[in-house]
C-alpha cells in the first residue's frame, strides 16, 4: 500500500515546495520512497505553472535537495487521491476544510501539530518577510516529526 502526502500552502511556491522537497529528501533517506508519494498544492490560483520561489530553489540546494516542480492548485480529486493533507499554516487548512467532499477519506492535518518542540501553529510565509533560512528550520523539523508520525501510524 502506498500512502499520499499533498503539502498545501497559498501560493504552492515557498513553504509547501520547501515541505514537499525536505519530506520526500527523508522518505527517500529513510528507504520508504516506494511506500510513500510526496507533492505539494496551493489553496489560490496565483502562481499556478510557476516554479518555486527562489528563495525556496535557493534554501534546498544549500540543504543539498533537488526540487523542480510547478505550482498548482489543489483540486477536489486530491481529496479522494490523498491519504493526508498536510497544510502549512491554519487560514490554509480552514480552506481546505470548506472544500473537503463529504465522502472523501484525505486526513486533514496541520503541518507543525506534529513537531511537539516547536510552539507555533503556523509556518510564517516567507514571500514577503525573505525568511527562507528560518522556513526551513520550521520545515525540516515538521517534517522529521511528520514522517515519525506516518510510520507509527501506517506501520512502515
Ligand atoms: P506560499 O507563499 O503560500 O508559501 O507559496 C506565498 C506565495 C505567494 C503569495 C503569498 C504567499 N502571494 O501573495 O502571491
Amino acid at each position: 500500500m502506498t500512502i499520499r502526502v499533498l503539502f498545501v500552502c497559498l501560493g504552492n511556491i515557498c513553504r509547501s515546495p520547501m515541505a514537499e522537497g525536505v519530506f520526500r529528501h527523508l522518505v527517500e533517506q529513510a528507504g520508504l520512497a516506494d511506500q510513500i508519494e510526496v507533492d505539494s498544492a496551493g489553496t489560490s490560483d496565483w502562481h499556478v505553472g510557476e516554479p518555486a520561489h527562489e528563495g525556496t530553489r535557493y534554501v534546498l540546494e544549500k540543504h543539498g535537495i533537488a526540487y523542480d516542480g510547478r505550482s498548482r492548485q489543489v483540486t477536489r480529486q486530491d481529496f479522494y487521491d490523498f491519504d493526508y493533507l498536510v497544510a502549512m499554516d491554519s487560514s490554509n487548512l480552514v480552506a481546505l476544510r470548506q472544500m473537503r467532499p463529504l465522502d472523501a477519506h484525505a486526513k486533514l492535518a496541520l503541518f507543525l501539530e506534529f513537531a511537539d518542540e516547536i510552539n507555533m501553529r503556523d509556518v510564517p510565509d516567507p514571500y514577503y518577510s525573505g525568511r527562507f533560512e528560518h522556513v526551513y528550520g520550521l520545515v525540516e523539523q515538521g517534517a522529521q516529526a511528520l514522517l515519525g508520525y506516518i510510520r507509527e501510524h501506517e506501520e512502515l
